[in-house]
């Protein structure tokens, strides 16, 4: 795929296909006004004869409209009142899919910008870049017999852009080309099935990664490494399990940033959570082998680095293990002692996400690292509090989760804070060791980041629970590629800013 600005008068761009854009009442916006014109009126014909009515996400062919060009795409840009990034956006995707159902190669969007102040030159070509690349993703389902026919598009033109602007706008396509790439193999190793995506999957994938990148780099710690490391809540999990463990560890070293402080991201690798001995209910238990999308998203973020080349030194930690019910598996009352040496009841086997990451964030120390991020699909309860609409944060330092969320937004992949104070800790309270591994039903969500929190004192730490932003159920079943855009805009802006 690739990206371009446009910068010719639109008569005279030779591309397959223009997509401009019409308001709710029938105005045109700027560039399909001069569109309009060069071809003697057409636009103004469809929209006043009443088959194009601009509504927002509504499209409209128009082959030969007497434009170098071979097509005009009409879409609908809503009321002009209320136009903004996100009615951008939804025009955007609805030319491309339009288009991406044709035979259409090349297309030139030209469709109204938001004000600047919305959106950027720099978040202009980024978001065309990573819409492109959701509108074109597909599942990497292992369906036989014909497959649907795929878009045909490998160049995207975005505009209008001024001259001064040209130079951000690239960049932005640039990081956003990226974003998609990373977006869709985060997604793809959500959406395997769990027989194909184990634990020793992920860390040949990042082996692999490791190969094709020289500022990459790679360990992988086995079953007998992790003992060595003295990891017993991780060692827990896996017990009851017939897939071998792993512990990822990559690093990414860019230009300029050697011996830095590294940014440390963990993730939560569960490639199927049964709820162990705990079992889970039967109804959507398949989902649960989205439960490695943290671990993805760290392992997509190294890729985009790669990619990008940032300025950055990122180390990125992966437990990666499945949940499963057994003779040998753990059960409610056992307790274990994790790499920091404090010991742990476990209560409920199924929390067990909250078991594999906090011995991968007492690993994270030996980096002396700036920060520490964890991502992880770590409870039902965050999908209670704040449905698919926002991820949780929380952590030990109020800047950076503001940075966090800061960054969700610029990147319209939101996340909210919620607080981890104190008394929340008191929950994880038991008779028998250093703490329970559950804290009952009460704010579910803030009480595994109270037990994280415990393994990272002294360290600028957040915790994000992507349990119901990283995947969706029911027909549209599949990863989302959440929080892939917030993660990727959180690394540039640390890198000095897009
Ligand atoms: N992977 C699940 C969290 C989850 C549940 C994500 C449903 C998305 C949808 C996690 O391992 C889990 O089972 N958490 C338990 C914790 C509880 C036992 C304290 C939960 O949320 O029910
Ligand atoms: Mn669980
Ligand atoms: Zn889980």
């Amino acid at each position: 795929m690739q990206f371009d600005v446009w910068s010719k008068a639109l008569p005279d761009l030779s591309v397959e296909c223009i997509a401009a854009g019409v308001f709710e009442d029938g105005k045109l916006g700027t560039e399909t006004t001069a569109l309009d014109k060069a071809t003697g009126g057409l636009i103004k014909d469809v929209v006043v004869r009443g088959d194009f009515s601009g509504r927002a996400g509504e499209t409209l062919l128009l082959p030969e409209a007497g434009l170098k060009a071979t097509r005009v795409v009409l879409v609908g840009l809503g009321a002009e009142r209320s136009y903004g990034r996100k009615a951008w956006r939804r025009a955007c995707t609805a030319a491309l899919t339009t288009a991406g159902r044709t035979r259409i190669r090349t297309v030139a969007l030209a469709i109204e910008r938001p004000a600047a102040k919305e959106l950027d030159d720099y978040y202009f070509g980024r978001c065309v870049a990573e819409i492109t690349g959701q509108v074109l993703y597909r599942t990497n389902d292992l369906k036989t017999g014909k497959k649907p026919p795929v878009p045909a598009i490998n160049l995207v033109l975005a505009g209008p852009v001024r001259a001064t602007g040209v130079a951000q706008a690239k960049r932005g396509l640039e990081h956003g080309r990226a974003l998609a790439t990373a977006t869709a193999l985060q997604r793809d190793l959500g959406n395997l099935p769990p027989n194909v995506c184990t634990p020793t999957y992920l860390a040949d994938y990042a082996k692999g990664l490791a190969k094709r990148h020289a500022a990459v780099k790679v360990k992988v710690l086995d079953e007998a490494a992790i003992r060595r490391e003295k990891m017993g809540c991780f060692l827990a999990v896996t017990q009851g399990s017939a897939q071998a463990p792993r512990f990822i560890v990559l690093d990414y070293q860019g230009p300029r940033a050697a011996r830095t402080a590294p940014i440390v991201l963990v993730g939560k690798g569960i490639t199927f959570d049964t709820g162990g001995i705990s079992l889970k209910d039967p109804g959507a238990m398949d989902e649960m082998k989205f439960d490695m999308l943290g671990a993805a998203a760290v392992i997509a973020a190294i890729a985009f680095l790669a990619e990008t080349k940032l300025p950055v030194r990122v180390v990125g930690l992966v437990a990666t293990c499945e949940n499963m019910p057994d003779g040998l598996a753990i059960k409610p009352g056992d307790i274990v002692t994790s790499a920091s040496g404090q010991t742990v009841e476990i209560l409920n086997t199924d929390a067990e996400g909250r078991l594999i990451l906090c011995d991968a964030l007492h690993y994270a120390r030996r980096f002396d690292p700036s920060i520490v991020v964890d991502m992880a699909t770590l409870t039902g309860a965050c999908v209670i509090a704040l449905g698919a609409h926002h991820s949780g944060v929380m952590g030990n330092d109020e800047t950076l989760v503001a940075e966090l969320v800061a960054a969700g937004v610029r990147a319209d992949d939101r996340a909210w804070p919620l607080p981890l104070t104190e008394e929340y800790a008191e929950q994880l309270k038991t008779n028998f060791a250093d703490m329970a591994n559950v804290g009952g039903r009460e704010g579910g969500a803030i009480t595994a980041g109270a037990f994280l929190a415990k393994f990272t004192q002294g360290m600028k730490w957040a915790h994000m629970d992507i349990a119901g932003t990283a995947w969706l159920g029911g027909a549209l079943k599949g990863a989302t590629g959440r929080p892939m855009p917030l993660l990727t805009d959180f690394l540039v802006q640390r890198a000095g800013g897009g």
